[in-house]
């Protein structure tokens, strides 16, 4: 399979040689932070997270409104893209994510929640999202929130979503982005690059996850370049939004057509 040229290949935390490396050290990174991970991302974000994730969900509302849709959340981390889907839908939603530590908290959460809601059975499982204990060709749409940028191959997290992915089921992608250029863009850079890592550090006691952050993110591609990427996988109709001054972006992309499937 021909390679495809691409500004980053997948994540490097500092010191990682190797893309197992990379898997390893963001993996203890998120079990290190997972009891503070909630409340920090509640204050970093200025609670916009949780907006982010809403607006993901209602963006998404005409899949997940299917009888019929199974949707698994991949770097689902302690839930919370998970719970904002169930939330009033049909769809199955099912949290997968490789640190443990995460998923505790996310079972703990969900258990938690009133029983009327979708998620409180909602099952999480442990599992790394370059390689999905899943069959071929199973979803509807496979959802992930400010994970993808941490996987170690970009290329590789795309080909395996679309294995899973039926002919016309969507990938969604949620993911932090380099703002936008001017004033506002600015003050938003310094924020992250120089106030979140102290104030992150500070609270977690692992100054080094919150300095990733900032460099991971600008690392990672441009919204633009994404969608190219995708688009190279062979997915189709990639699109972006950019939300808050460019410092989000939601991608979505759909899973090609099989040569030798009739369109229902
Ligand atoms: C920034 S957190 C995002 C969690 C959650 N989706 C949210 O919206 O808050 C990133 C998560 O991705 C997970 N992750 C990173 N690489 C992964 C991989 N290769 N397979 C599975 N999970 C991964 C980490 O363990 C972590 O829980």
């Amino acid at each position: 399979m021909a390679e495809i040229a691409a500004p980053a290949k997948g994540t490097r935390p500092e010191g990682a040689q190797t893309e197992a490396d990379a898997s390893r050290k963001v993996r203890e990174m998120f079990t290190q932070i997972a009891p503070r991970y909630d409340l920090l991302n509640h204050i970093l974000s200025g609670q916009l997270d949780r907006l982010w994730r809403a607006r993901t969900a209602r963006r998404l509302r005409p899949i997940l409104d299917r009888l019929d849709a199974v949707v698994p959340d991949l770097c689902c981390g302690t839930g919370d893209l998970a719970f904002a889907l169930a939330k009033g839908s049909h769809a199955r939603i099912v949290g997968a994510d490789f640190s443990h530590a995460m998923l505790v908290r996310a079972r703990q959460k969900s258990g938690s929640m009133s029983p009327g809601l979708a998620s409180s059975a909602m099952p999480f499982l442990e599992a790394d999202a370059l390689r999905l204990p899943f069959a071929s060709n199973s979803f509807d749409l496979v959802t992930t929130a400010f994970g993808f940028r941490n996987l170690a191959n970009y290329e590789s997290g795309l080909r395996e979503i679309q294995r899973v992915l039926k002919a016309r089921g969507t990938l969604a992608i949620l993911e932090f982005t380099e703002p936008t250029d001017g004033w506002l863009g600015n003050f938003y850079r310094f924020y992250f690059r120089n106030v979140l890592p102290q104030i992150g550090g500070f609270i977690s006691g692992d100054s080094a996850a919150y300095n990733y952050l900032p460099r991971s993110v600008s690392r990672f591609f441009r919204p633009s370049e994404l969608a190219t990427l995708m688009a190279e996988v062979g997915y189709t109709t990639p699109k972006f939004e950019s939300w808050t001054f460019g410092t989000v972006a939601l991608h979505t992309a759909s899973k090609a057509q099989g040569e030798n499937e009739s369109t229902r």
